[in-house]
């Protein structure tokens, strides 16, 4: 880089940073909320296009661009859920609908003026959320449960203590913060699931939910099905039995009559 280089982008750094105000600074939403992030150029200057970056671990995403020659552009994964609100080119507004955790993160707005380049500002977004699922397999006599949850703040996974098995646990922190955590419980002594229903238990400093494991009728009805088929037949057979003693009884008595 040459000292000029050097010296033109030291100058706009210093004044994107100068006259660009971030008028939403950082946000907290709770997920599905609607929000709306602004940034205005103070000083009035030639505005060609206004750019909209998320921050991501290795570069800056464009996720939005307008200007009055080429239009809107929204990019693809937050196309339906995210538009400019305000088209004024010196006062950008865009708004997220139904936000996701995954919104989470800092989303850079840049302004490109002629023919000093570009003004920036930077503002971040938090989504709050709680989000879970449950589901098991039941393989060579053994039935695994398995909860998952992703959050932010980060989730905690517990069990209904009445089985005695100490579950598993993993968990990955994403880089915007949510953290997804994944419990496995093994169940070696299935009769010990009867009468008793197993639960996975999600929460994190805002809420919480309980998500029950809905066994299929036939595998936790089994035995009792069992059961009731045999009841069914013992009492067929005993009816049949009684009604042949019946007849006999009734056929000896019809003979004995003459
Ligand atoms: C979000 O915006 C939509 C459309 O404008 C509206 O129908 C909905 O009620 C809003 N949701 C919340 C939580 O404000
Ligand atoms: C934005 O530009 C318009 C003219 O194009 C001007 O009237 C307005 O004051 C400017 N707004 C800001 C915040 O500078
Ligand atoms: C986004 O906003 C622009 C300008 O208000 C509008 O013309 C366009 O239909 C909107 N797009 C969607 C997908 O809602
Ligand atoms: C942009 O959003 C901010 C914050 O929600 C709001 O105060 C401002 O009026 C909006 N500007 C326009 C032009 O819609
Ligand atoms: C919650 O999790 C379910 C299943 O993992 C997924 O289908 C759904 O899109 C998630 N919802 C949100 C709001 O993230
Ligand atoms: C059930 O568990 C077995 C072994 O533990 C595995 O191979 C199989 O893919 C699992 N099936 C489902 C639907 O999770």
């Amino acid at each position: 880089m040459t000292f000029q280089a050097l010296l033109l982008s030291l100058f706009c750094v210093v004044l994107g940073k100068a006259s660009v105000v971030t008028q939403t600074g950082h946000r907290n939403v709770k997920m599905g909320d609607n929000v709306t992030l602004s940034c205005v150029l103070t000083e009035p200057k030639d505005v060609l296009q206004v750019t909209w970056q998320k921050d991501s671990e290795k570069s800056h995403e464009n996720i939005a661009t307008y200007s009055n020659m080429k239009g809107l552009k929204i990019h693809e994964p937050f196309q339906d859920r995210m538009n400019f609100t305000s088209l004024v080119l010196n006062e950008t507004n865009i708004t997220f609908w139904d936000t996701r955790m995954d919104d989470t993160g800092c989303y850079t707005c840049l302004f490109n003026v002629f023919p000093l380049g570009s003004f920036s500002g930077r503002t971040c977004l938090r989504v709050f959320g709680l989000n879970a699922s449950v589901h098991y397999n039941i393989s060579e006599g053994h039935l695994t449960a398995i909860c998952n949850a992703v959050g932010l703040p980060e989730p905690t996974i517990s069990w209904n203590s009445l089985f005695n098995s100490t579950p598993i646990q993993e968990e990955v922190r994403h880089a915007n913060g949510m953290v997804s955590v994944t419990s496995r419980l093994e169940i070696y002594d299935l009769r010990s699931l009867r009468g008793q229903e197993l639960t996975c238990k999600v929460s994190n400093k805002n809420e919480e939910m309980e998500l029950p494991v809905k066994m299929r009728k036939e595998e936790s009805f089994s035995f009792l099905g069992l059961m009731i088929t045999l009841g069914i037949l013992l009492v067929v057979f005993i009816l049949i039995v009684i009604a042949v003693w019946w007849r006999k009884k009734i056929c000896k008595r019809g003979q004995s009559g003459f």
